[in-house]
């Protein structure tokens, strides 16, 4: 039975038997049909704001309102990021800041910042403008293709190996490693695995020729920093190259994804933003909103009160941010897409101290890619004689196949 609050006696209360699995809600099998993920998390924000789950045996709770999404995000003491998915709140590895508390977490950011601040990303305009440049003349006059494969993850795969000053030619291999990892089935199958073990392989290998020869990339830059009077050392510039592998790539590709289903499919939203191309900015503001698809856990430090119930220390808390951008008490029609929407306060990059390092930086990336594919390819359609395919871990669209007039 699902948790509820006893507003009236101003009590809270336990739920008294698992419902939600979380293997089901978030670990499914490659194929399901698109929108799966997120209609699930609907139906439950629409029964409760808080719901009891099993996830592989270890109990956590799924909440699905603005207000304690946004409380426990915000509040790191009760609240950690040292375990981040329900199913694995011990876990073996690291990644750095995400899975970092307070001070080291303070500690990191601090020197990250200013590689990521407004100014930084300002300046990498003109080389992101050009990558997408040559994608898009690649694709244009092909007149179909599978906007994932061919344009969303390769963007800002090329992106990723430039701030990360690895050789564009390797893009390639990222992009296939990042399919196995995120994409092909349980994080733990062969493909994945070996997969993981090519990306690990390649960041030891540059990790060791930066500290040789430094250059003025990410990494280089990370390797001159002390933390606590400590050089930061191979394991943590490790786990740093694997969140940026994580947080980077597939993020933007699946933000773009989306988006660009939408607009396939929504031609009034299409047509206006061909005419007034200014429109493009909230309108990703929108799509970030509703189509979000971060979903990120944290774990209990002390016996507390979420949502009006309690929660244990040791409980995983899972946080689907969709839920909480789609709260009608948030946003007036928010099951509603309104590219223009005049307050658009969503949390798609998240709240408190772990707020996406990379925000301006994917803000950027989306809009070139939006404005150049529509000076390009104004108008496209999905092809339906290709299914569309959703994946679970890190929701996003497995494949989107685009036709358009040539
Ligand atoms: C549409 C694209 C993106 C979305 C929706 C997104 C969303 C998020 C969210 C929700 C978090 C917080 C996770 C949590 O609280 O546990 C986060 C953290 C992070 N993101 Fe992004 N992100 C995007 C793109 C990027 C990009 C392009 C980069 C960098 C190249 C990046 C780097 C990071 C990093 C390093 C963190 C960890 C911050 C910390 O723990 O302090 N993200 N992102």
């Amino acid at each position: 039975m699902t948790a509820v609050a006893d507003s009236s006696k101003n009590t809270t209360k336990r739920a008294t038997g698992p419902v939600v699995d979380f293997a089901d809600l978030m670990q499914c099998p490659v194929a399901r049909k698109p929108f799966e993920h997120f209609d699930k998390i609907d139906e439950l924000r629409e029964t409760d704001d808080i719901h009891f789950g099993d996830a592989s045996g270890h109990p956590f709770w799924a909440v699905t309102a603005m207000e304690p999404i946004r409380e426990a995000l915000q509040n790191p003491q009760l609240f950690s990021s040292t375990a981040v998915l329900p199913d694995t709140p011990e876990p073996p590895y690291l990644w750095i800041p995400e899975m970092l508390d307070a001070p080291k977490h303070n500690k990191w950011r601090k020197l990250l910042g200013p590689l990521f601040s407004p100014g930084a990303v300002e300046a990498l305009e003109p080389k992101i403008r050009e990558r997408f440049g040559v994608i898009i003349d690649e694709v244009a006059p092909r007149g179909e293709c599978d906007f994932v494969q061919d344009v969303a993850l390769k963007f800002p795969n090329q992106i990723f190996m430039d701030i990360m000053g690895m050789p564009i030619t390797d893009a390639d291999q990222f992009q296939e490693w990042e399919t196995a990892i995120l994409h092909e089935g349980s994080s733990a199958s062969g493909r994945a695995l070996e997969a993981m073990g090519g990306v690990h392989a390649y960041f030891t290998d540059v990790i060791a020729q930066r500290r040789e020869d430094p250059r003025s990339d990410i990494i280089s830059k990370a390797l001159s920093w002390t933390i606590d009077g400590e050089p930061i050392s191979n394991d943590d510039m490790m786990a740093f190259c694997l969140l940026m592998f994580m947080a980077g790539l597939d993020t933007v590709a699946t933000q773009l994804t989306y988006s660009f289903q939408h607009l396939a499919t929504h031609d009034e939203d299409r047509r206006r933003i061909n005419e007034d191309p200014s429109l493009i900015g909230p309108a990703m503001e929108e799509f970030m909103r509703y189509y979000a698809f971060v979903t990120p856990g944290r774990k209990v430090m002390q016996d507390t009160c979420l949502a009006g119930v309690d929660v244990k220390a040791g409980e995983m808390v899972w946080l689907p941010i969709v839920a909480a951008n789609r709260d009608e008490g948030e946003f007036p029609n928010a099951n509603e897409v309104i590219i223009d929407r005049a307050e658009n306060r969503h949390i798609a990059f998240g709240a408190g101290p772990h707020r996406c390092l990379g925000a301006h930086l994917a803000r950027l990336e989306m809009n070139v890619a939006m404005e150049e594919w529509h000076k390009r390819v104004p108008n496209y359609r999905i092809d339906t004689s290709i299914p569309i395919r959703e994946h679970g871990g890190q929701i996003g669209l497995s494949n989107l196949p685009l036709v358009w007039d040539v």
